[in-house]
């Protein structure tokens, strides 16, 4: 059966108070940009179709949403433009068309990376309990109600609408439940109140949040769930929410990892992004920094004080670490590169030894380079591997040896010097014993 579900993310405000250039949702975190955690959210409702709402940054936000929705194969996407933005009500009232035939409609904030599924099911199952016409909104209990919207309900705990906290009364003002202005509505009822919004208030713009007052006058029920966890509701100002974010989702990625045997010594001094795959049985040393991008096999150690960057394969048994900075590099089975290395395009097969220092100078000043590396192969300590190259199976560097562009070293031959040369071995001296 078809999904009969709809979300809108909302997108188009300014962020101002990030300082930042980048459009809000665009910041990084964990690897990906702070909406690409809300589009998640998004898909794992398996809705029909994705509406977003864009203004500040418009075509980058939507570069950077179309093809995660898309990819997810079967969900409709929209992008909406919403200029000037006069407020949520206006940023649904843009999405009308877009909405048609809509049969729930889920609103999200792009900029509210925490909201675990379980919260948003929960949503959407509550707004099936009160019946077709009847909606249910996401609330809290924050340590500061500073900047939400309130929570209103009658004598009977019932609620019966939302007041923004520039239109709040003192009373009101002293109400500890907020709006976290996620909201799980009817598709037709939305659609019919949105053109009789007024913004008649405070900030003279259009509140989604007086539609919950319409339906509730109009006797539908709305049903509130509260969140247990009152964080997943944290919307990103400022740079540093950001930071808190990242922090929070730093711990579930590791959780997860670690859920699946990787051991990460000191999940405070590691960073994984999103984005990652590691293998059971895997160590992750501290100071380690492993980026989208990165596949590790099992029984691996990396770390400590490691950056593995995009395009790292670490196959099984695998070690890394002490000052290794890796990218776009294979290193193969059973293989180690543990000190103070850089592998850059580099390729190295299985059993191989990378020496203390080692450099793939993979970089020409124009052009990247690969170099290869086979199996059982003996890089010596502080060996500078100069790309386009190629060290076949059972070769040797000497320390130091800095081995030119394309030098033609030979299976099992031994390299030394600088630049180097193959080393010919001195046949014993006639009469020495
Ligand atoms: C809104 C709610 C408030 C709730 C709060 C939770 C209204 C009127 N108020 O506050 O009850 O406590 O969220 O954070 O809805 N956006 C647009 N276009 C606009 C305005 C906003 O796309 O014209 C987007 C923003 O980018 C953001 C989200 O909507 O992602 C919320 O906007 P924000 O201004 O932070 O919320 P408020 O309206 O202040
Ligand atoms: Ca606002």
């Amino acid at each position: 059966m078809p999904s009969d579900v709809s979300v809108v993310i909302l997108a188009a405000g300014k962020g101002t108070r990030m300082r930042s250039p980048l459009p809000k949702v665009l910041h990084p975190l964990c690897g990906r940009p702070l909406v690409a955690w809300v589009v998640d959210q998004a898909l794992a409702l398996d809705p029909a179709r994705v509406v977003l709402v864009v203004g500040h940054g418009a075509e980058a936000v939507e570069a950077a949403v179309r093809p995660q929705v898309e990819g997810a194969g079967g969900v409709e996407f929209t992008a909406v433009r919403q200029e000037p933005q006069n407020g949520t009500g206006h940023a649904l009232q843009v999405c009308i068309p877009a909405l048609a035939g809509a049969g729930r409609v889920v609103v999200l904030y792009g900029d509210m990376p925490l909201m675990r599924p379980t919260s948003l099911t929960a949503l959407l199952e509550a707004q099936s309990q009160v019946g077709a016409g009847g909606a249910a909104l996401l609330t809290a209990w924050p340590d500061e109600a500073r900047g939400f919207g309130r929570i209103l309900r009658d004598g009977d705990e019932d609620f019966v609408g939302i007041v923004e906290q520039k239109d709040c009364s003192e009373e009101e003002l002293a109400i500890g439940e907020v709006n976290l202005g996620v909201y799980a509505f009817p598709g037709a009822a939305l659609l019919d109140a949105l053109p009789r919004l007024s913004n008649d208030n405070a900030q003279g713009e259009y509140y989604l949040t007086d539609v919950l007052g319409m339906l509730v006058a109009a006797e539908n029920p709305v049903a509130t769930v509260e969140l247990e966890d009152a964080d997943e509701g944290l919307g990103i100002n400022t740079i540093e929410q950001l930071s808190d974010a990242r922090w929070a989702l730093q711990m579930r990625i590791h959780e997860e990892h670690m859920a699946n045997g990787v051991y990460i010594e000191d999940p405070s001094s590691t960073y994984i992004d999103h984005g990652v795959t590691i293998g059971t049985g895997t160590h992750v040393l501290p100071c380690t920094v492993i980026r989208s991008g990165v596949t590790i096999g099992e029984g691996c150690e990396v770390g400590p004080f490691t950056h593995l960057r995009v395009g790292t394969v670490l196959k099984n048994g695998a070690e890394v670490g002490n000052f290794t900075e890796c990218k776009q590099s294979t290193v193969g089975e059973g293989s180690k590169a543990k000190h103070l290395s850089y592998l850059g395009d580099a390729q190295i097969g299985a059993r191989t030894n990378i020496g203390a220092g080692t450099i793939f100078a993979n970089y020409d000043g124009v052009h990247k380079h690969k170099t290869t590396v086979g199996d059982g192969a003996f890089v010596g300590s502080g060996t500078i591997l100069v790309g386009p190259n190629n060290i076949p199976d059972g070769a040797t560097t000497g320390a130091g040896a800095v081995v030119t562009r394309s030098a033609d070293v030979g299976p099992n031959e031994t390299w030394v010097g600088m630049p180097a040369r193959r080393h010919q071995k001195k046949s014993a001296p006639e009469g020495a014993e």
